[in-house]
């Protein structure tokens, strides 16, 4: 049986989509493992989540550092420390420079809650709503040095509906969030993900994952 890829998720809130990478791993749907969950934030609910799965967590306060790059370095220590090889942002609140990047290039992934390129930033259900967008939805993304500029990987699309709130909005979306990040990781871990420049490529399964391989073929238009 292949590893499974060592995933360290980075958190600072409540952790519902941690939650579900724990949950998608735990009912063996990933052929992924968190091996650690990393916070700027004590209070932060993912920590608690990391422990109830008895999960390794750590918590490195940005507010020790001068400098972003300094912070940067410490949890590139950390993560390296724990042999990760993705990087899932989930909820982590602080923008990640290019001494991060560099160290897990094309191994960063992050999850936003709308339909990229349009509303980047904070606050952008309510963003969506105001601007009488019909749609919104959710992003995963790889993370380059922009703000939630990079290669899109998945996107899930929500109706905005008449009298949504920040809050409502923000429910429905959290709800595809939490299948289409385990399933952008699924993608990662089974090598199928496939970057050129902007665009992100997705192959198909392979073929070979069958128990037997059949001669002649199965490609002769009969239905069994
Ligand atoms: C999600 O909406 C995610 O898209 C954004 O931060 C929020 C984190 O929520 N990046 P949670 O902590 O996973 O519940």
């Amino acid at each position: 049986m292949p590893s499974k890829l060592r995933l360290g998720v980075l958190a600072s809130g409540g952790g519902t989509n941690l939650q579900a990478i724990i949950d998608h791993c735990r009912d063996d749907l990933l052929d992924a493992e968190i091996v650690l969950v990393l916070t700027n934030n004590p209070g932060a609910g993912a920590l608690e989540r990391a422990r109830q799965a008895g999960i390794k967590t750590a918590y490195i306060d940005h507010r020790d550092y001068a400098a972003r790059e300094d912070f940067d370095s410490a949890m590139v220590e950390t993560l390296r420390a724990a042999e990760v090889e993705l990087v899932v942002l989930a909820g982590f609140m602080r923008i990640i420079t290019r001494t991060f990047l560099d160290a897990f290039p094309l191994r960063v992934i992050n999850i936003h809650p709308a339909l990229l390129p349009a509303f980047p930033g904070l606050h952008v259900q309510q963003q969506a709503i105001d601007y009488g967008a019909r749609f919104s939805g959710c992003t995963v993304h790889f993370v380059d040095s922009g703000v939630d500029t990079g290669p899109i990987i998945i996107q899930a699309v929500v109706p905005i509906e008449a009298g949504d709130t920040a809050e409502s909005l923000a429910e429905r979306i959290l709800e595809q969030e939490h299948r289409v990040y385990p399933r952008a990781i699924q993608l990662i871990a089974e090598g199928r993900v496939h970057v050129n420049g902007r665009q992100v490529t997705i192959a198909p399964p392979s073929p070979a994952t069958g128990k037997a391989l059949i001669n002649p073929g199965l490609d002769d238009g009969i239905k069994i």
